[in-house]
């Protein structure tokens, strides 16, 4: 009896549920129609996921909603992008906080920059950018410290034997990480004693290929109970917080390395000392977000710029005219020995054309950091609930708008106006590989340089093209940074 009335009440059950899913995926923007319950997820399973929104990204409106199975609104076109993270900013300045991945990472929750939220936030971004600057970020001391480390680079290249089949991805990690390295904590490696490096670098990768399926990802921290089940929890989040013992071992030990090296009475040297002498002065300034700050800024201010001048260097030798074009005009700017500098950008309209081309074509964050509305906010007249994960879709934007014709070809000059010299602001206006609003990218500044100077001098020094008889291929290796397929390249110098 019992039975039956269960039977003749579970069709109704059914329906409400269904009724209540429905009411609740209408509180957010319109996108592909969720399945009752799971949402989206099936449709996501790939470890291509920029691949996906880009699909998915055409057949919308430049903003909906995937439920995944919870709810993450994707914007994907660049007034609205503006809209939600310029104009309405503070609404959008909240991070993605998952327990799982905190405890899988972090230092403690809600530390540092890139994944603290809240008054945390504010006051860690805050201190760290007005440390940098006093170090001199943003001004001529940054700019010679990349020249240093540049020069140093090329006058490691020149002494490497066998030219002919040249593996140039660790000269250039080595050269982009001296420069944060020396920034946060006051020293820089040599090209041939550079250990901890090597194992910080590769403990990353480990990380990073065990974080390429974002299906498994999104379950484990939808469902964090997941992480404590045997086998698949050693599959979510054990091996990953393997790596990040590791990373962050590399942190803690050179933050103790600068703090035994500075001198009382003496001014600081590096972010380190800096930060540590505000500790007690400043409110939320304290030794684990200092951990945390170093952490973060060594890991983005050497992976990405490293990425994509590795990316630069296959893409130019495939794109060989576009080198030739590019190292003529350094060599008129600036001389055969000279390092350019950013004052010569003035002079130079094709290279800076072939860095923010690079920037848009090299895409290297296959996904931007996730942003969560820290209040109920609306967009073009749609409601985003607060709490709501965000994706401001820069790869899709930079990739997809219409001011970039034929956006797969490699075409620097898409940048330069018919006078030759001034670069299209409606182009450079949509390049923004460092995103745009509160959040974005707190190191900017210093990668313009980096970039900027690290691919003329490249150019300017060395001819990089493929091997004899090998063919270029340009397709990324699945991951959250895309990076590119090993390649040995022929460099011949000029
Ligand atoms: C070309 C190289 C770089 C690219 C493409 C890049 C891109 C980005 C992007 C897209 C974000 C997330 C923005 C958002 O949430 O909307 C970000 C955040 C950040 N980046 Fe970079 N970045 C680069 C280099 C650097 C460097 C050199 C540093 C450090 C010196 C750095 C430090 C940071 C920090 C600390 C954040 C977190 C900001 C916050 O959450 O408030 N980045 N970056």
């Amino acid at each position: 009896m019992s039975g039956l009335l269960l039977l003749g009440v579970a069709p109704f059950v059914l329906a409400y549920a269904l009724y209540r899913y429905h009411q609740f995926t209408g509180r957010y923007p319109k996108g592909p129609r969720p399945m009752p319950f799971i949402g989206n997820i099936l449709e996501f399973d790939s470890k291509e996921i920029h691949k996906i929104l880009d699909r998915v990204g055409k057949k919308q409106q430049g903003i909906y909603t995937l439920f995944l199975p919870m709810p993450f609104v994707q914007i994907t076109d660049f007034a609205i992008l503006k809209e939600a993270f310029v104009d309405n900013g503070d609404g959008f300045t909240g991070r993605m906080t998952s327990k799982i991945l905190q405890e899988a990472i972090s230092f403690a929750p809600n530390s540092g920059v890139i994944f603290s939220t809240g008054d945390n936030w504010k006051e860690q971004r805050r201190a760290a950018i007005s440390i940098l600057r006093d170090l001199g970020m943003g001004k001529n001391v940054m700019e010679e410290l990349v020249i240093t480390s540049m020069d140093e680079y090329v006058q490691y290249l020149r002494m490497i034997e066998d030219k002919a089949n040249v593996d140039m991805r660790w000269p250039i990690q080595v050269m982009v990480s001296n420069i944060i390295n020396e920034i946060l904590f006051g020293y820089r490696y040599a090209y041939d004693d550079c250990k901890p490096l090597i194992e910080y670098v590769d403990a990353f990768n480990d990380m990073q290929k065990h974080m390429d399926n974002s299906t498994i990802m999104t379950l484990a921290i939808t469902f964090p109970f997941l992480t404590k089940l045997p086998i698949i929890g050693w599959y979510t989040f054990g091996r990953i917080q393997r790596e990040a013992r590791k990373i962050n071992q590399y942190i803690i030990d050179n933050v103790h390395r600068s703090l035994r090296d500075q001198v009382e009475g003496e001014e600081a040297t590096c972010f380190v000392q800096a930060y540590h002498r505000k500790i007690g002065q400043v409110p939320y300034l304290d030794e684990t977000n200092l951990f945390a700050n170093c952490a973060d800024f060594f890991l983005a201010g050497q992976e990405t710029v490293t990425a994509i001048l590795r990316w630069a260097l296959l893409i130019f030798a495939k794109h060989q005219d576009a080198q030739e074009k590019l190292r003529q005009e350094v060599r008129a700017a600036v001389g055969a020995d000279n390092v350019p500098t950013m004052a010569d950008q003035a002079k130079m309209p094709y290279s800076r054309a072939c860095v923010l081309e690079l920037y848009r074509f090299a895409n290297v964050l296959a996904l931007n950091m996730i942003h969560v509305t820290t209040r109920d906010v609306e967009i073009r007249g749609l409601p985003i609930p607060e709490g709501t994960w965000v994706h401001g879709d820069i790869h899709y934007i930079m990739m997809n708008d219409p001011v970039f014709e034929k956006p797969d070809e490699f075409r620097p000059e898409r940048y330069i106006a018919l006078d030759g010299v001034t670069m299209r602001k409606e182009l450079v206006d949509k390049t923004i590989p460092f995103s745009v609003g509160k959040r974005s990218c707190a190191g900017e500044g210093l990668a313009r340089v980096e970039l900027f100077i690290g691919l003329t001098a490249t150019f300017q020094n060395y001819k990089f093209s493929p091997r004899f008889g090998e063919e270029i291929d340009l397709e990324p290796i699945p991951g959250p940074v895309l990076l590119p397929k090993p390649h040995n390249l022929c460099m011949e110098p000029i």
